[in-house]
Formats: structure tokens, sequence, C-alpha cells
């Protein structure tokens, strides 16, 4: 069986690759569900749809859990798939993981008070990383901007562009002193040089890309029954439900050069 990386576009390669190096003999499938990006501007239900059905394919392809990269499916539709779905499935013994309490967590281990968060339009609205935060500590602050521009930014190669408006977003961040802003969406971890040069070297960054491994190495050592169902044969696969020239251009930079990319059937 594999581990399963679920993103509706490109960010959460970022994701997979950082899992990749972490444990490279480890089976992977990635999933990005490139034919409904971006799923922030999109209504609860439809992101709910999307991702069961994601989620779905995933399993019935042996993914013995996966780990919802995106941060929107993760504020939006997590707790009903985790509560809802999985009992009732058919692999009710498979299991379905969120970025956002791994993420908070590792902020609280950081020792900040103060937090920023930049997440998508729904990301935002679900409020779920303040009430997550609430639940863990709740003497820590957390300010939180949308940034809805920045992934359509990304997806249409539009960075060269993205200076004024990445500002824009910031600036609230910035006002409330926040000590570490936190990259509530899976894009955003390609934004991290332009986003360190607004904020200054004094504050800090935190990209998923760079803490999923390492609280995946953690949830696999508490859980060796289902790290005994992994396969060692290093074999990863990448699969998007829409793959087009920019796609696939994008993702070998991410990648140098070296990722094959299917199209879902
Ligand atoms: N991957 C999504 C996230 O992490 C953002 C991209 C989208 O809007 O689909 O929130």
């Amino acid at each position: 069986m594999k581990i399963g990386v679920f993103d509706s576009g490109l960010g959460g390669l970022l994701i997979a690759k950082a899992i990749r190096t972490r444990f490279p003999d480890l089976d992977m499938l990635y999933f990005g569900d490139t034919l409904h990006l971006p799923y922030g501007n999109r209504s609860p239900e439809a992101i709910y749809e999307y991702a069961h059905r994601a989620i779905d394919y995933m399993f019935a392809h042996e993914c013995r859990l996966i780990i919802v990269a995106c941060n929107t499916v993760s504020a939006t539709a997590l707790r009903k798939l985790q509560q809802q779905y999985l009992p009732v499935s058919p692999w009710p013994d498979r299991r379905i993981l969120g970025v956002v309490v791994p993420t908070l967590e590792t902020a609280i281990e950081r020792g900040h008070k103060k937090i920023g968060l930049l997440g998508t339009n729904h990301t935002v609205r679900s409020d779920i990383y303040r009430q997550e935060l609430q639940k863990l500590d709740p003497e820590i602050s957390i300010t939180q901007n949308a940034a809805p521009l920045l992934v359509p930014m990304i997806e249409n190669d539009g960075l060269e562009w993205i200076s004024p408006i990445l500002e824009y977003y910031l600036q609230p961040l910035a006002s409330a002193d926040c000590e570490c802003i936190i990259l509530g969406c899976t894009h955003y971890a390609l934004l991290q040089d332009a986003i360190q040069n607004f904020i200054g070297r004094d504050k800090t960054i935190i990209s998923q890309d760079r803490i999923i491994p390492e609280k995946l190495a953690d949830y696999l050592m508490r859980h060796p029954e289902i790290m005994k169902d992994i396969s060692h044969s290093g074999q990863a696969r990448y699969i998007v439900s829409d793959l087009t020239e920019s796609y696939m251009k994008a993702a070998s930079d991410l990648y140098g050069g070296s990722i094959t990319i299917e199209r879902k059937e």
C-alpha cells in the first residue's frame, strides 16, 4: 500500500517532494485535482464533493493513509470526511490526515505568541486555525488574512506581478506585529523568498513543506500498524485530473525535470 498526498493543484507537489525526500523508499501516490482548481473560491458543498471523489479514488488506488495537503479541504471538508464518510466507506481502517493542527503545533513549539495566517478565502472564513489554536493554547493570538488572488497568479505564471499584491495581503499581518507567518495554502510555499523579504529576517515563515514530513514520521512511529502496511519499493506516482502543458512545466521546474505526471483516466 501507499502514502497518499492530496491537493487541489500544484503546491501540494512541494509537500509530496518533501515527503519523498524524507521517505525515499516508501511508496507514494500524489493526486492533484487540477480540473477543479482553485478550490479556495468554491462553495463548501463543491469542495466536499471534489475532495470526497478524490479520496475515494486514492483509496481505490491502495492508499493506506492520505495526507490532505490542501488547507482549503482541511478547513472545509476534513472533519466530515473523517467522521461521516470514512466509517461507512469500504475502507474504514484507512486514515485521512490534515495539515492545520500539525502546523499550529509547530508554531507553538517554536514559542510564537502572535501568529499570522495567510490563506484562501475558505480557509480564513472557516476560522479553523483560530478554533484549533484555541484548543491548543488560548493564550496565543492569530491574525488571519485571505489572499484570493495568489493561487490564480501562481497557477497562471503571474509571479512577475505578484509583489504589490503580496504586500497588500501581508500588510495587516505586519501591522499586527505577528512573529511568524503561517503559509496556510500549499501554493504559497512558492512565495517564501518574496514573503521573507517583505516581513524581514527577524520574522519566521512556517511553510508546510518543511514541517509535514517530520510530523508524518512522528505519526508513523506512533502507528506501526499503518507503517507495516506501506510498501517499501520506492515507487511514486503523480496523477492529476487535468494535465496541461503549463502544469507539466511548473511541476518539472519544482522537481528539477525528473517527474512523470499522469492524467487520471
Ligand atoms: N491547495 C489549496 C490550499 O492549500 C489552494 C489552492 C486552491 O485554491 O485550490 O488551500
